[in-house]
């Protein structure tokens, strides 16, 4: 998905629109016309055809019902996000495309002098039915739940940043997470001299995130980085705080894919029940059984 050519397409009306959308989405799916033209002060004929030409471009999807409503597609919400980043002096330049996923879109950008990465979140895009049904969310929306997706993320990272090896967290606006840029490589693309190395590391550092309260969620050969210099633990939208509800299968889930991983891959076993007690030892969880 290309993010700058629309980006720079947009005109300073478009922009006004879009951002009565965002200040006012937590309140409506579809945010009526008339309230986006209350806020951006425009009369609402200027409004509902900037409307219809943002829809053409891809940028919102209107409904109509007893009035014009508009909501943001994952690539408004995107370029907004983009445009409150680059409006607060910490994107300056976007470069290359790195990853694009069914739960992002990652670019490589410039965040003053260094670079970075900027990760675009899109879960519950477009099968947000289905996120829906699974976590009960209410009658949220995919543009809320993905900007709370972004939110987790970024405040995972700022509790583990310093204690764990993770990017370190630059900002977070809307569904992006500017984070720095490791210069390493997913764990799946390398073929490790040191497998049984690596895995003890991986598992201390889980240790180590264990400690200091978040279970990752989703880890996998896929969300660790490795280098020369050493790992990186990426890709935290759905980690969760030790103590919520259900943490202890989480963990158990995580540690037994890196197990499965390292023993299909390089023939090393492990006794899954010794590496969580490992874990567990170091923080003496008292909830722990
Ligand atoms: N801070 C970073 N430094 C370097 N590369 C990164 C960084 N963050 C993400 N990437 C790259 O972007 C890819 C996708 O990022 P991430 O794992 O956070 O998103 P994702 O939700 O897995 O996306 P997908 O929808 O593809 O599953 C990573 O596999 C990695 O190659
Ligand atoms: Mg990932």
């Amino acid at each position: 998905m290309d993010l700058v050519e629309p980006y720079l397409r947009m005109s300073k009306t478009g922009w006004m629109v879009l951002k009565a959308i965002f200040r006012n989405m937590w309140d409506y799916e579809y945010v009526p016309a008339y309230i986006i033209s209350r806020d951006a002060k425009m009369s609402q004929e200027k409004v509902e055809t900037l409307l219809r030409k943002l829809a053409d471009e891809g940028i919102v999807t209107n409904k109509y019902t007893e009035y014009l409503g508009s909501s943001f597609t994952f690539m408004g919400l995107s370029i907004y996000s983009l445009h409150l980043q680059v409006k607060k002096g910490r994107v300056s330049m976007i470069g290359k495309l790195m990853g694009e996923g069914k739960e992002s879109v990652v670019y490589n950008c410039m965040s003053r002098d260094e670079e970075a990465v900027i990760k675009f979140h899109r879960v519950g895009y477009p099968s947000f039915k289905k996120v829906k049904k699974k976590r009960d969310y209410g009658t949220l929306h995919f543009t809320v739940l993905t900007i709370r997706s972004a939110r987790n993320e970024y405040q995972a990272l700022k509790k583990l940043y310093g204690k764990v090896p993770v990017p370190r967290p630059i900002s977070w606006e809307g569904n992006s997470v500017l984070m720095e840029l490791i210069d390493a490589k997913e764990l799946y693309r390398v073929k490790l001299e040191n497998a049984e190395e690596v895995l003890n590391m991986i598992l201390d550092e889980v240790a180590s995130m264990y400690k200091a309260g978040i279970v990752h969620g989703d880890l996998s050969q896929y969300n660790i980085l490795v280098s020369e210099e050493g790992i990186w633990f990426i890709d935290f939208p759905q980690s969760i705080e030790v103590r919520e509800e259900g943490f202890q299968d989480i963990l158990k889930r995580d540690v037994e894919n890196i197990l499965t991983y390292f023993r299909r891959s390089y023939g090393i076993e492990k006794d899954m029940n010794e590496a969580l007690e490992r874990i567990v030892e170091e923080c003496r969880s008292s909830e722990w059984t």
